[in-house]
């Protein structure tokens, strides 16, 4: 049989995505999550994971910029992909290395807007009120050792309505987020089907 895919999901605050990505490979025949990592101790991200028993392990900064220990625990954990869901740290060029498009993120607009350094969360949809912008969404890409910045794998749209503030359009993202990343998730790491036989050349 098949092994099955592992995910570490890299969280730093909330959680809310993690929790809809546990949620939805709780009992999928191919992907499991095998483990939550943070660089926070407070991030409610562990209580969530702690709900759907999956295993947790908090490392501080200078962990992640170093990242041995991180990788020990990835390989430890037999980790196949790595999936950043509201992650607030650079992930270093040892790990993007190690795990070559093999980690994926979210960010909550339409990227290259509104991305890049320091742009999380509601600082993100605050700037596309001041820009007035006319729609917004979310955007999955491939890390690689910039900010926001690796291949785009899929890209969602919303509308942004006069009467909206950061928070609505927030929670209208998040909606999207929650519906739409496990799915590209699945697609991304899915095995492809065993090869036919004039595939193999046979
Ligand atoms: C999400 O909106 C995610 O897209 C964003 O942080 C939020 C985390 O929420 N990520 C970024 O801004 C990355 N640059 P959550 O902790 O409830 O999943």
């Amino acid at each position: 049989m098949m092994e099955k895919i592992r995910l570490a999901v890299f969280a730093s605050g909330n959680g809310s995505n993690a929790e809809a990505i546990m949620k939805y490979f709780q009992n999928h025949p191919k992907i499991e999550v095998a483990g939550l990592l943070s660089n926070n101790p407070e991030a409610y991200a562990l209580e969530r994971a702690k709900k759907f028993q999956v295993p947790t392990k908090v490392l501080d900064k200078n962990q992640f910029r170093e990242c041995d220990e991180v990788l020990k625990w990835l390989n430890t954990n037999k980790i196949t992909h790595i999936v950043l869901a509201g992650f607030l740290l650079l992930i270093p060029e040892k790990l993007i290395n190690a795990f070559p498009d093999r980690i994926i993120n979210i960010h909550p607009s339409l990227l290259p807007k509104f991305g890049g350094k320091g742009m999380y969360g509601m600082k993100v949809h605050e700037a596309v009120v001041t820009a007035g912008e006319k729609e917004t969404g979310i955007t999955i890409h491939l890390v690689n050792a910039h900010y926001d910045d690796g291949k785009i794998l899929a890209q969602i749209k919303c509308s942004v309505l006069p009467a909206d503030n950061a928070k609505s359009i927030a929670e209208r993202v998040l909606q999207l987020e929650h519906e739409d990343y496990p799915k590209v998730i699945e697609q991304w790491a899915s095995p492809a089907p065993s090869p036919l036989p004039w595939e193999r050349g046979v």
